[in-house]
């Protein structure tokens, strides 16, 4: 980061937007959108996941587009990789940073990746430092940190607890996700103000999903409580399979207009901003965007909207 009124935005779309979508999605138009957000200036994007074909298809191609968009460094570009098997997966096609995920809930991590939350806390721990210590760059998602779509309201105790375990296993950047979107600013707020407790603001991020319409509200509480790393996706896309009724993520497109309005800077090109979500709404054949879409096309986009 550098300096308070800079932010930097993951964009999740590859990973967590393209997970779940029912028509098959090739290699090349994943890559299109990642070049596409890595020339709009995203400086983060997380591209996929080394999780089970099985369980999640449209992740199997992951290791070809490691490999392809390697050339877009210095773009950060991480992977999700839950266990020692899928760590291998990504340090085998030259990943440089990989990505945890610990459900803040027992069913949770059960019926995502079929661990006790015992389990997951200490398979995230050893992929953390298995990563660090082949030098990648780390991320510990701590996921149904608001609310579970099995369980309910999660407590805040222990979402900070888990959030400190990932910073002793010297993750570099801890995402608080609301993977439901069941968050309002009140809550996020309480919750910063727990987890800041034990973890450096400087190293939280804040993943929040659009399901209730409060992701950009979710974003600002965040934002005013001294966060400064939010992960969004381009065009809202997304939902995710294992938890039920979570819609898109927040879209980075209303992330940006929050931002920037606000007087942060995101360091986004929005016209490269828009070329990425037309290229997504192409290949998936839907429209997309989030609410601040249509305007962003009237200020910004070259004629081709
Ligand atoms: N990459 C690829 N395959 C993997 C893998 C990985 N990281 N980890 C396990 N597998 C394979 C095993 O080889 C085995 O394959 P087989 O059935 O062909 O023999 C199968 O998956 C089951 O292996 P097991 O060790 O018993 O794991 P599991 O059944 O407990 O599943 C996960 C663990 C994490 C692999 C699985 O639950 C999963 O992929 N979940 C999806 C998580 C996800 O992406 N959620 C959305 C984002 S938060
Ligand atoms: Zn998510």
């Amino acid at each position: 980061m550098n300096d308070d009124r800079s932010i930097i935005i993951t964009d999740v779309s590859p990973r967590d937007g393209l997970q779940n979508q029912a028509r098959p999605i090739g290699t090349q138009d994943k890559l299109g959108l990642i070049e596409r957000l890595a020339a709009a200036g995203v400086s983060s994007i997380e591209i996929g996941s080394f999780v089970s074909p099985r369980a999640v298809p449209q992740m199997a191609d992951t290791e070809d587009v490691v490999r392809a968009s390697a050339r877009l460094a210095p773009t950060r570009l991480s992977v999700l990789a839950p266990n020692l098997r899928g760590l291998e997966r990504a340090l085998a096609c030259g990943a440089r940073e990989v990505a945890v995920v610990l459900s803040a809930t027992e069913t949770m991590n059960q019926r995502n990746i079929r661990m006790s939350l015992e389990a997951a806390t200490q398979a995230s721990i050893g992929v953390l430092r298995a990563a660090r210590d082949a030098g990648l760059r780390t991320r510990a998602y701590v996921a149904v940190a608001i609310a579970c779509p099995f369980e309910g309201p999660t407590p805040v105790s222990r979402v900070a607890a888990l959030a400190e375990a990932m910073l002793d296993a010297q993750a570099d950047e801890i995402v608080l996700a609301d993977t439901i979107g069941a968050g309002s600013p009140p809550q996020v707020e309480a919750l910063l103000r727990e987890v800041v407790r034990a973890v450096p603001v400087e190293q939280i991020g804040a993943h929040f999903h659009d399901t209730r319409g409060m992701g950009v509200a979710n974003a600002w509480a965040a934002l005013q409580n001294g966060v400064r790393r939010l992960d969004g996706s381009a065009g809202g896309i997304g939902g995710c399979p294992f938890a039920p009724g979570a819609a898109g993520n927040v879209a980075t497109e209303d992330l940006l207009v929050l931002a920037e309005q606000s007087g942060f800077r995101t360091g986004i090109d929005p016209a490269g901003l828009i070329a990425a979500i037309d290229h997504a709404q192409a290949f998936l054949g839907t429209p997309l965007g989030g609410r601040a879409l249509p305007w962003l096309r009237r200020q910004y986009a070259k004629g081709e909207a």
